[in-house]
């Protein structure tokens, strides 16, 4: 199975912080947010991995990650997302680097502390159709939505006013190659992108879609929050001596975040 990290956008939400950096440069704790999903692919296994970037800033990837020894890796491909037109148009520039394989997706700004290995080999053995990852969550209406009834994924919806549950559709999605017939077909949404929730409904119509709970924490890091809630939450498993900052009041603030 190949591997694609998307590190495109513009990072807007995050605004003056990205004005002149990409937000999957900006740190995470002790690295930049990008070695945490490439480390996540990795960790899964997978060790042909493609980072798709756009923006000013796409130089300073390669400058970072060069050829991915940093990861193990022998070598690490790249393409550039010319605009913004969404998630699913930044995966379309894979086509030709996954070709007839199996596709592991991760967003750039999704940081996950569990290794999802167990996953990708699930997927994997079954060889064919999407699987996508949930986690419960407080505030829903942020994400891609499931209507869940029994075992069975009956639709998601992109950031609904009125979520139908508490799961958020995360950023980690195995697909195989008919992904890219389907991104063939979509439409620009109301917000004029391509959307990745648009991707997997196509995959619940062909009833050819599984999905797994995210073990440990899941964090997106693409607000001011968020990106502050997932720099406590990986301070936390650190061991620091410092005594610039107290460890167990890291350890207490991320252990009331789990529970949100
Ligand atoms: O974090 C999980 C959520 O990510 C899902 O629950 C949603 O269903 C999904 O649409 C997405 O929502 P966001 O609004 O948080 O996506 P955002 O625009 O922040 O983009 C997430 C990442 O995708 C971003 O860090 C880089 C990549 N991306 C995004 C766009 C719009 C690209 O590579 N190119 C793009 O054009």
């Amino acid at each position: 199975m190949k591997g694609i990290v998307l590190a495109g956008g513009l990072g807007t939400r995050l605004f003056p912080l990205t004005k002149v950096t990409n937000k999957h440069l900006l740190p995470v704790y002790n690295r930049p947010m990008i070695y945490y999903p490439i480390q996540t692919l990795v960790d899964a296994g997978i060790s042909e991995i493609l980072v798709v970037t756009g923006g000013n800033n796409a130089g300073d990837f390669l400058r970072l990650l060069g050829n991915g020894k940093q990861f193990g890796l022998k070598h690490l491909d790249y393409t550039y997302q010319e605009g913004e037109d969404g998630i699913a148009a930044a995966l379309a520039l894979a086509e030709y680097f996954v070709d007839n394989d199996l596709v592991c997706v991760i967003l750039g700004d999704n940081l996950y502390e569990k290794s999802v290995r167990e996953s990708a080999e699930d997927f994997i053995k079954r060889g064919h159709g999407a699987k996508i990852h949930l986690k419960k969550v407080e505030n829903p209406q942020r994400f891609g939505v499931p209507i869940i009834s029994g075992e069975r994924i009956m639709k998601i919806e992109e950031k609904p006013k009125a979520p139908k549950s508490d799961y958020a559709v995360t950023g980690l999605y195995m697909y195989d190659h008919t992904v890219f017939d389907i991104v063939g077909t979509l439409k620009p949404s109301g917000r004029g992108e391509l959307e990745i929730t648009d991707v997997n409904n196509a995959y619940i119509d062909r009833n050819d879609i599984t999905y797994g709970i995210v073990d440990g924490w899941w964090s997106d890091a693409g607000t001011f929050d968020s990106l502050l809630r997932t720099n406590i939450l990986v301070a936390s498993q650190f061991e620091s001596n410092s005594q610039e900052i107290s460890q167990d009041a890291i350890r207490a603030s991320a252990s009331m975040l789990r529970q949100q």
